[in-house]
């Protein structure tokens, strides 16, 4: 629950993407966020206020006069509030709020808060390039009020350009990331993530059940967290605000990648599941079924993180995981020995919920000389939050 305790104000003003709205209102009540939904005359035309309210945490609010709640909406509303988050955000409201015009409730809202303010513009292309607007975003971005760019994609009507909402799930994360700790501030972060696949043919592949997850949500949560995070992934997930991603494929690539990037890294995480073994040869075409059952010979493929426990430089915390189905405590520790990693992060893969494809995971964080700390079933993003914290305190021990 990333956002519990956070009282967000959820402006939604006149454009097509208000219907997304209401999406992204069922995200910040998900994370544990109290959602105040306020939306302008316009919004209401293309969305119905009781569709809001219902997945908000309070009815939606429309009118500066005449409010049953209170005769000071405005106020009141801006005053309480952690964050104002304006999704969709039309030309207008940009407009409107940097000249500081206060002529509905919303804009209101805007003017009489000391809350940091997120506005999540989406509009046809013309407009959104339109220099007025241009203009508009400049001043509100240099007062210190967040952007969250609009995407490029089809838009209203049919045409495709810039100018789409952004993903309800990046917007959420955007949001996340606003009231996470900086407590990695400055730090350069390498994270791999996914399975790897090593070619038979030139159609197969052995490859394993990792989703990528667990790293996705690491290199996620260390950039919220303020670190410039590289993510050597093998899978195709949407990438986290502000995380750089090399794609690779093979154990080969994958070693490539993290041997060039982890020597000036200060936090190294291995969270991907390099294949242990890979054909030795490489079948150009495809091996015809009809010519029987080939022979496969397998060769080991290198260990990355035994390779950078090697040549770790002074001062970087190198992090490893071990799944495992028995002896989780005597395999791990092993490995953290003989891999030379400062932490290992065990999981039991025979274990409910956990582990491989799961949105959920439960691990140990075994170190050298300390009791294992144990992480309970929770979602990943959370369990991520757990393990750089305690690389936070490994940071801070090593630091005296
Ligand atoms: O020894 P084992 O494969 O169980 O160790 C798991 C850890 O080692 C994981 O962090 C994994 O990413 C890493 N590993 C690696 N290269 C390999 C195999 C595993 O870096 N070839």
């Amino acid at each position: 629950m990333t956002l519990a305790g956070k009282r967000i104000v959820l402006g939604v003003t006149g454009g097509i993407a208000a219907y997304k709205a209401v999406e992204i209102s069922r995200r910040l009540v998900d994370a544990g966020a109290h959602v105040v939904p306020v939306m302008t005359e316009g919004a209401a035309r293309f969305l119905g206020p009781t569709t809001l309210s219902a997945l908000a945490s309070e009815p939606v609010r429309t009118r500066l006069w005449d409010d049953p709640a209170t005769p000071i909406p405005h106020t009141e509303i801006g005053q309480a509030a952690d964050l104002i988050l304006v999704a969709p955000a039309t030309a207008r409201i940009i407009a409107a709020y940097r000249m500081g015009l206060s002529t509905d409730l919303l804009t209101n809202v805007l003017i009489a808060t000391r809350a940091p303010v997120m506005i999540c513009p989406a509009m046809h292309t013309e407009m959104w390039e339109h220099p007025a607007v241009v203009e508009n975003i400049a001043v509100l971005r240099a007062r210190g009020v967040r952007i969250v760019e609009p995407e490029s994609g089809r838009l209203a009507g049919g045409d495709v350009g810039t100018g789409r909402l952004a993903d309800p799930a990046a917007i959420v994360a955007a949001v996340v990331r606003e009231f996470a700790p900086r407590d990695l501030d400055g730090l350069s972060m390498v994270v791999s993530a996914g399975g790897t696949r090593e070619p038979i043919d030139a159609v197969r592949v052995i490859a394993n059940r990792s989703s990528g997850k667990q790293g996705y949500a690491i290199a996620e949560e260390a950039a919220a967290r303020g670190a410039s995070v590289t993510l050597v992934s093998t899978v195709e997930r949407p990438v986290p605000a502000g995380v750089e991603v090399v794609r690779v494929e093979t154990a080969d690539q994958m070693h490539a990648a993290m041997e060039r990037i982890a020597p000036d890294s200060d936090v190294v995480v291995m969270a991907a599941a390099v294949a242990d073994f890979r054909p030795v040869r490489v079948a150009a075409g495809k091996i015809k079924k009809h010519a029987g059952i080939p022979e496969i010979e397998l060769e080991p493929t290198p260990d990355i993180l035994a390779a950078l426990g090697e040549r770790k430089p002074a001062g970087q915390v190198l992090v490893g995981f071990a799944a495992e189905t028995d002896d989780l405590a005597a395999n791990a520790m092993s490995k953290l020995e003989r891999k030379r990693l400062d932490l290992i992060v065990a999981n039991d893969v025979s274990a409910p919920a956990t582990g491989f494809q799961h949105d959920t995971n439960a691990v140990t964080l075994f170190t050298r000389g300390e009791p294992p700390i144990t992480l309970p079933l929770a979602d990943k993003r959370t369990i991520a939050a757990g393990v750089l914290d305690k690389i936070v305190a490994i940071r801070h021990a090593a630091a005296g």
